[in-house]
């Protein structure tokens, strides 16, 4: 049976459709790693975890660019990215080098995409009048 971490809700939406699926295609991807660590599949991690920062990175500059669209006039700063990736890319460093401990890749990684992801994005959420209110909630 596949481990499932983090399960997709409709409120994680916030009404954009190419940041909806990056959000999407990131739970899958955090289940994924779920699954692999589960299975205690250790070759799968380290490489999963990997592609997850560098999807995230990814993502991260798209919404920026958004979030610059929708509001000209408020400044976001490339290190304000580089800062939400911090825990997650922090976090497969440590994997690396032994240092981090399996079990609390499951909880790190929703957590993260709570905090740094979907809660990030009530902003777009509220300028597109969907649901405002934290969705991450569980
Ligand atoms: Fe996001």
């Amino acid at each position: 049976m596949p481990e499932i971490c983090l399960r997709w809700m409709d409120n994680f939406e916030v009404g954009i459709d190419d940041l909806d699926e990056d959000h999407r295609y990131m739970c899958r991807q955090i289940n994924t790693i779920c699954e692999a660590i589960a299975a205690g599949d250790m070759e799968v991690v380290p490489r999963e975890l990997s592609a997850f920062v560098d999807f995230a990175a990814a993502h991260i500059e798209r919404e920026t660019r958004v979030l610059t669209a929708l509001d000209p006039r408020r400044v976001f700063a490339a290190d304000t990215a580089v800062d939400r990736l911090k825990p997650i890319s922090d976090l497969a460093v440590r994997f690396n080098r032994g240092e981090q401990d399996v079990a609390e890749v499951p909880t790190e990684l929703v957590d993260w995409f709570c905090r740094q992801t979907i809660d990030h994005d009530a902003v777009i959420r509220s300028r597109f009048h969907r649901r405002s209110s934290t969705a991450c909630l569980r």
